[in-house]
């Protein structure tokens, strides 16, 4: 590193110290991994041990197939989760319509939601697949070097599997909601390599057959199809995309490995690097298995859908799944009728594009009530981007997601 990057670096280091008064991480010594919390802190929320069977793949020679539960021995929040209701009968949910199709149909989900009875119960109801939309993120789940916290993940994926739900994990390489002692700390890339390793390895081992697919690597690439020179790249070049599923292929053989991008949904310059790319990476041997488009839309950004399937037919082409990720189209607040109208009608229309390709295996949307969205946080003026309105009453983009799954 030379003295002005490591200065400029130690500058940010220190700025965020003194804005958050966190105590400095360990930045040169590498620690040892341990899901143990330093013997100096507190107990984190959630003592879960680490299931055997759940070790990384290299540390668990007997493969045991069964994964063996071991509740949180000091549960962050003591309220129960709502008990175990069979699923509804009727027919008419989206869930029951798209198990008739095979097809994944989910919703991305933060923790703690699903102690709130209403959320819990549409959820059960309405989809067979969910997203963990924050709590499997590097930020979340090894919040200080060599320690890992998964109660928010374990919640998650203990309520899926008391529902019959599969888990998509999200994400495990990002340039986003990353800690700071990983991205201010000062790694040697050697380091950098070991940390992503043995992160990858203790998240997909803890979670082997328990997660079935992960977005191994997000937001990779630029506008232009480059690979994003991001905090993985400076520190390990472009490979760090093919060390990620590499690593977590070896810690959970079974799972569906997806690299996972926005604005690249129809054919463009970006989504041309992508499909180079995975191309690349198959042709190469890796385990590569499907691209997720997110598809964050707005209200006024209607999407050229030949474009979209041309893009998928390559895809899927090479052997590839396609996942619609993150779908969510933004309204302006207030919608009127006809707003929601016109949501529909693009709810819909992906949702055909994607069954028109049988390698088009799952719709996502980016939550399933308005009244848990990341829209109005983040893009003032809009809202209102999901099937179901903050009173969990179903909107026109609900029916019309219905009605396309029964039609034949
Ligand atoms: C978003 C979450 O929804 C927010 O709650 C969080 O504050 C920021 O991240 N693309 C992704 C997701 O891949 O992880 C992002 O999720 C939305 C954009």
């Amino acid at each position: 590193m030379s003295s002005h990057s490591f200065f400029s670096v130690s500058l940010v280091f220190a700025f965020f110290l003194a804005s958050c008064q966190a105590p400095a991480p360990a930045a040169t010594a590498l620690p040892a991994e341990t899901t143990q919390p330093p013997a100096a802190t507190a107990p984190p929320a959630t003592a879960t041990e680490m299931p055997a069977s759940a070790l990384p793949a290299s540390a668990d020679p007997s493969r045991t197939p069964t994964w063996v539960w071991v509740e949180p021995t000091q549960p962050a929040t003591p309220t129960p989760l709502p008990a175990f209701q069979p699923r509804a009968q009727s027919a008419n949910t989206l869930r029951a319509q798209a198990d008739i199709r095979g097809i994944l149909i989910g919703a991305a989900v933060n923790n703690g939601l699903v102690h709130e009875a209403d959320y819990a119960e549409v959820l059960a109801r309405e989809f067979n697949l969910i997203t963990t939309e924050n709590a499997m993120k590097f930020g979340i789940v090894h919040p200080e070097p060599g320690r890992y916290d998964f109660q928010a993940a374990d919640e998650i994926v203990n309520f899926a599997h008391g529902h019959d739900i599969q888990v998509r994990g999200h994400t495990l390489v990002w340039q986003k909601q990353m800690p700071e002692w990983l991205q201010y700390g000062d790694w040697t890339p050697e380091q950098v390599r070991e940390i992503l390793h043995r992160h990858i390895e203790t998240v997909v081992g803890r979670y082997r057959g328990k997660v079935e697919i992960w977005d191994v690597v997000n937001e990779a690439m630029t506008g232009n199809g480059d690979v994003q020179r991001n905090f993985w790249y400076k520190q390990l070049g472009p490979e760090y995309i093919d060390l990620a599923f590499q690593w977590a292929h070896e810690a959970d053989p079974d799972a569906l490995l997806f690299i996972n991008d926005y604005a690249a949904e129809g054919i463009n310059k970006k989504s041309d690097g992508l499909y180079e790319l995975v191309e690349d990476m198959l042709a190469r041997g890796l385990p590569v298995h499907g691209v997720g488009m997110q598809f964050h839309l707005d209200s006024g950004g209607a999407q050229n859908l030949d474009s979209v399937t041309r893009n998928m037919q390559r895809l899927a082409d090479l052997g590839l799944q396609i996942h619609i990720t993150e779908l969510d189209v933004a309204l302006n607040d207030d919608p009127t009728p006809e707003d929601l109208q016109e949501q529909a009608d693009t709810y819909q229309k992906i949702l055909q594009t994607c069954l028109a390709l049988p390698q088009c295996t799952a719709f996502i949307t980016w939550g399933f009530t308005d009244k848990y969205s990341w829209i109005p946080e983040t893009k003032d003026g809009y809202g209102s981007a999901l099937l179901f309105d903050a009173t969990y009453q179903p909107k026109p983009a609900y029916f019309a997601l219905l009605e396309t799954l029964q039609t034949k």
